[in-house]
């Protein structure tokens, strides 16, 4: 494998984490290209639990190079926080032999202030709000787009960035003030920011140079999609949806790769659906949730919310598969159907006496749409010990063989728990 990008093909938290770990052991250099610390990457080893938001899932192998690529906007305090839990768990970060953090001196801030106004517009939006992690990630694109934002590289230039930041935290004061809450201090923010690029600055680096002389010299590299195809910011269900590329083409603009030498997408999904957060999600049952949050199952690892679950949508992982051209499938959760009887996946809607075997750009209409759902027998055994495929249940690997069928896509992995080696690789 030269280079692999890897997304979610849903709503996110599909098991990127978990795939990505896997997959790092094959690769050299692993590369975040999108969102912030909205995302939260579960990688479980043995007894132990780690949750990534903004490093790269790769920090937990040794001798691989991390890289948080230009695309990604970095809250450079909950960076510098993130790598001191983990150094405290025994995980270097930078040294003593570990994997390696680089930080792209083009990655845009996150501010308090992006932090309080994603708050502040969540609340003024009543019931039509988007259920956003509050980490400022929607106003902190707003200001790259804006051309307005502050990035990686002006923190390393103390005085030019408080001369940035300065007028940046007086304009939104006003626009806080407006909204009736809290401004915000200067320096405050000035102190904690420039004491955190202090710590970070020995990770800045010129990353695009940096991938492109690794390319040269033939290092294989994985870029580690976070959230899902649906939360796109062009191809999901908008406005419910995050504010960067997270699909596959976000993997070259937000690493400064270019896609000829992109060879392998893989895309990862659950068997069945999960989202946190509002909108639409056609095939919600909350069956299937109340027995996943019975097992302690499907509670966000960012924000600790219960995640809303349903079937498995075949339409609309079709459309992923086609958006991300994904060449290789791998189905993580399999285990979270151990227990149900009968089984739903969704291989249309229906709207409007009008069947669609694409998921609909119109939300009114989406909104309507119910699934179309072939059944299962389920297999009613215990997965998450099975070494290779055909350990799987007969009627487990029929599920899995529709799943692909359903959605064009070729299966490469399975999960069946959380851990390493509860992985099948075909
Ligand atoms: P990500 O955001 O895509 O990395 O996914 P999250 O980490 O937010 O959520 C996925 C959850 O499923 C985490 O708790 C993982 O530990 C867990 N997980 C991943 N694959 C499997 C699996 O095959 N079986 C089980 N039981 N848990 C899994
Ligand atoms: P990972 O990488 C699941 C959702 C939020 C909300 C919407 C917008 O762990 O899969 P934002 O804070 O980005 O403005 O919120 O997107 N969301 C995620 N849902 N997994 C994620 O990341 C998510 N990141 C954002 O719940 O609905
Ligand atoms: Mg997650």
């Amino acid at each position: 494998m030269a280079t692999t990008i890897l997304v979610g093909a849903q709503w996110g938290d599909e098991g990127k984490g978990k795939i990505i770990d896997v997959l790092t052991d094959r690769h050299d250099i692993v590369v975040r290209y999108a969102g912030g610390n909205n995302a939260g990457h579960t990688v479980e080893l043995g007894p132990e639990k780690f949750v990534l938001h903004l490093i790269p899932s790769g920090i937990l192998r040794r001798g691989k190079v991390c890289v948080i690529g230009n695309g990604v906007v970095v809250d450079p305090v909950a960076l510098v926080k993130e790598i001191d839990e983990l150094e405290d768990r025994g995980v270097a970060v930078g040294h003593g032999g570990g994997a390696k953090l680089l930080l792209s001196e083009t990655a845009h801030l996150v501010l308090p202030y992006h932090r309080s106004l994603d708050e502040q517009r969540e609340a003024a939006k009543g019931s039509g709000r988007i259920g956003t992690t509050k980490r400022g990630i929607g106003p902190a694109y707003s200001d790259k787009a804006a051309r307005t934002g502050l990035r990686v590289i002006d923190l390393m230039k103390p005085e030019r960035f408080s001369e940035k930041l300065r007028q940046k935290v007086e304009e939104n004061n006003e626009i806080l003030k407006a909204f009736g809450a809290q401004p915000l201090s200067f320096e405050e923010i000035n102190a904690s920011y420039l004491e955190a690029g202090k710590r970070l600055r020995p990770f800045v680096a010129n990353t695009v140079v940096y991938l492109h002389e690794a390319l040269k010299k033939r290092k294989s590299v994985l870029f580690e999609g976070a959230q899902g195809t649906f939360l796109d910011i062009d191809h999901g269900t908008y406005p419910y949806v995050t504010s960067s590329n997270t699909t596959a083409g976000g993997a070259c603009t937000g690493s400064g790769v270019p896609p000829h030498r992109m060879d392998t997408v893989v895309g990862v999904v659950k068997a069945y659906t999960t989202r946190v957060g509002e909108g639409p999600l056609p095939t919600e049952d909350n069956m299937i949730g109340d027995l996943l949050h019975g097992l302690g199952r499907e509670f966000g690892a960012t924000t600790g919310r219960p995640r809303r679950c349903g079937w498995f949508d075949a339409v609309a992982v079709r459309y992923a598969a086609m958006i991300n051209g994904i060449d290789q499938l791998a189905v993580t959760n399999l285990d979270g159907l151990d227990t149900v009887a009968k089984i739903k996946m969704c291989v249309a809607y229906k709207a409007g006496g009008r069947t669609y075997e694409t998921i609909p750009n119109d939300l009114d209409v989406l909104k309507q749409c119910q699934p179309v759902y072939i059944e299962f027998d389920g297999w009613l055994g215990d997965t998450s010990g099975a070494k290779d495929f055909d350990d799987l249940p007969k009627k487990a690997r029929g599920y899995l063989k529709k799943l692909a069928a359903l959605t064009g896509t070729k299966m490469s992995i399975v999960s069946i728990g959380p851990r390493r080696e509860q992985t099948i690789v075909l």
